[in-house]
């Protein structure tokens, strides 16, 4: 009896057994990618008004598809279930068949997808091509840093379609990061270099968080606890998600975009050129008007905007040269409608006075002297073991210093004296500013700070 019994659970276990190896063959022979495939080809071959079309198209060759990326270093297999995005005719249908809308002109077979996307392009199982995989070097993007990917080609200026860049390229260049961190050859080595940011595959997760509260991801950290709004937070880490350091073909980088006279209008107002500079008489006269100067200049001198030299008198400005150019573009059309416009949208106007401290108070944002000294200079940055504890406030600068002497520190730079000799040294201390600020820059910088002297203390 008890014999019978094992004889029978033994069969049922062998049956069992049996199916799920045949279960496994045919999982094996199909793989995840191929119902898909199959899907769209039915779709297709449905949509098809041809009788011996539409049964080619249902005896597709079922495959993987892939496509070779040399100068991306990569291969990507996504269009293996995402069969639709080159036909405008599939616009309608659910993923993953649907075409993909405002890819021209990055075609599918020169840019792939992970290189915007991010994910496993080698995978043909959606989890692993989707993630989150551990150890996998690019997540893909969630959708509200997926703009991010476009700053890894289109380096500089508006880019059409990603207007979430420009808001972050300013933040960052607003906050002072630059006076503690380099970033593209600029700026200074107390923090890492941002450029190389990517190489430590930071989520976009760790990325919020730290700037949320440095300390809570690296205690150590003697960054500033910002205070950042949420909107900052996430322009923040969608500017270091957009940088990379990985090697691309000239191809990738060689974006045609036309500097366009609108662009140039954009840096012309952003930079605040019109608080030195008038068009047709509407503006300051700190500078020349700009009217016609680029009939008085040839272009290639004018470009030359982004130089040190460019003009005694004139900030030093980092533009590259297309930024350049794309302001050459808008001086050659500039009228005083526009110099009236760029007026009004400045909040607050200034009166042609103030146009130096206003210069010396952009200065201080874009060399990061903020990032040290504290938002209108205020100090507060924690410096542990430095005397008082903190990076000194700025304004009182004119009780205790002569221009001179504050010309010389700045040129020089400055090490704190320690509190306590046995502790280790403060982690920030002054950088030498000499190979790096022309003279101007320091006036400005000086006639600003002297302008923040408080009213009561100058009356004394
Ligand atoms: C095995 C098939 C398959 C592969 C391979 C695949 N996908 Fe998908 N993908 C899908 C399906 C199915 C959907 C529809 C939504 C779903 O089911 O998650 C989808 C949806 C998406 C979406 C829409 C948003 C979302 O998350 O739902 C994006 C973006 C996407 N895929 C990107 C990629 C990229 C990039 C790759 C290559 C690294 C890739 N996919 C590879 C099957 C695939
Ligand atoms: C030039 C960058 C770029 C490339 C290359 C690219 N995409 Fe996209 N993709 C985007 C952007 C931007 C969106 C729009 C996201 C949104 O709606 O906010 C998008 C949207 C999608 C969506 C729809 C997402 C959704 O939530 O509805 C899918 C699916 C997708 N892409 C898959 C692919 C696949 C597959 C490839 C490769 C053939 C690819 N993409 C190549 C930038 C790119
Ligand atoms: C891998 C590099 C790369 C990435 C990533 C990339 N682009 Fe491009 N982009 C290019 C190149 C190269 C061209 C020029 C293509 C051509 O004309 O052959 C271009 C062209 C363009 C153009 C057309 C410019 C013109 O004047 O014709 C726009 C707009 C654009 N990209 C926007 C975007 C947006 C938005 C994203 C992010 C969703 C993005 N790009 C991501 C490399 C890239
Ligand atoms: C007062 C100096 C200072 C300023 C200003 C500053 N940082 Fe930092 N930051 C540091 C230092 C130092 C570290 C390295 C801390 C460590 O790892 O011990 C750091 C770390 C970082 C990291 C993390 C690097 C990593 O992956 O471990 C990021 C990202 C970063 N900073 C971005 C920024 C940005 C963006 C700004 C401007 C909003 C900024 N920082 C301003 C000093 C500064
Ligand atoms: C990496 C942080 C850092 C940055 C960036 C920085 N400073 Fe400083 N600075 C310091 C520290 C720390 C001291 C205090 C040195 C000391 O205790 O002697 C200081 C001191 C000074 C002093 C002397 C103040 C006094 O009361 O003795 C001046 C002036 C000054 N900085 C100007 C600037 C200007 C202008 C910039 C931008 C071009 C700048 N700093 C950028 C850290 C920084
Ligand atoms: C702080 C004041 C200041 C700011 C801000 C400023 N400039 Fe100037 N710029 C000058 C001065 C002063 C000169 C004249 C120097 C001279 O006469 O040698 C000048 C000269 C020029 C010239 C040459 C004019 C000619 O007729 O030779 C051009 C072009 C110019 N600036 C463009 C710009 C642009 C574009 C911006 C904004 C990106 C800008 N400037 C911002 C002060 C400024």
């Amino acid at each position: 009896m008890t014999e019978h019994r094992i004889a029978v659970l033994f069969s049922l276990l062998s049956i069992a057994t049996l199916g799920l190896t045949v279960a496994a063959i045919h999982q094996a022979n199909t793989p995840p990618w191929k119902p898909y495939q199959n899907r769209f080809y039915a779709l297709a071959a449905d949509r098809e008004q041809d009788d011996a079309a539409s049964r080619a198209l249902r005896n597709s060759q079922l495959e993987i598809k892939q496509i070779l990326l040399p100068g991306l270093q990569r291969v990507d297999r996504c269009t293996t279930c995402h069969l639709g995005v080159d036909d405008p005719t599939l616009a309608g249908v659910p993923h993953p068949f649907r075409f993909h809308a405002d890819l021209e002109p990055h075609r599918s077979a020169r840019f792939g997808c992970t290189i915007c996307h991010g994910g496993q392009g080698l995978a043909t199982e959606k989890m692993a091509a989707h993630g989150p995989v551990q150890n996998w070097l690019e997540p893909r993007l969630p959708k509200r840093y997926l703009r991010a990917s476009c700053g890894r080609c289109h380096h500089e200026g508006a880019i059409p379609g990603a207007p979430e860049m420009q808001h972050a390229r300013r933040i960052v260049g607003s906050r002072g990061c630059l006076g503690c961190h380099r970033l593209k050859g600029f700026g200074n080595t107390i923090g890492p270099d941002l450029s190389n940011e990517a190489r430590h595959e930071r989520s976009p997760e760790w990325l919020e968080q730290h700037f949320r509260d440095p300390r809570s991801v690296t205690p150590t950290s003697p960054m500033p606890d910002f205070k950042f709004s949420q909107r900052e937070i996430e322009a923040l880490t969608f500017y270091l998600l957009s940088l990379t350091t990985q090697p691309m073909a000239p191809y990738y980088l060689s974006v045609p975009m036309l500097p366009t006279a609108e662009q140039g209008r954009t840096l012309f107002a952003e930079a605040s050129c019109i608080s030195c500079h008038s068009i047709q008489g509407v503006g300051s006269s700190e500078g020349p008007d700009l009217h016609g100067v680029t009939q008085r200049r040839s272009a290639r001198w004018l470009e030359r905007i982004g130089h040190r030299e460019f003009c005694e008198g004139m900030p030093t400005f980092t533009f590259a040269p297309r930024t350049a150019r794309a302001l050459v573009s808008f001086l050659a059309v500039a009228t005083k409608k526009d110099a009236r416009a760029i007026l009004e949208e400045r909040i607050p106007t200034l009166p042609p006075d103030d146009a130096l401290t206003d210069a010396g108070r952009r200065t201080t944002l874009h060399f990061g002297c903020v990032g040290c000294h504290g938002e209108g200079l205020n100090g507060g940055t924690p410096n542990p073991n430095s005397q008082g504890g903190e990076v000194p406030a700025l304004i009182h600068l004119a009780d205790d210093y002569t221009r001179g002497e504050v010309a010389a520190i700045i040129r020089r730079g400055k090490t704190p004296p320690l509190e306590d000799p046995k502790k280790a040294a403060p982690p920030l201390y002054m950088p030498t500013w000499r190979n790096i600020l022309a003279d101007e820059d320091i006036d400005r910088i000086i006639a600003y700070a002297w302008s923040l002297l408080p009213e009561d203390t100058e009356a004394w």
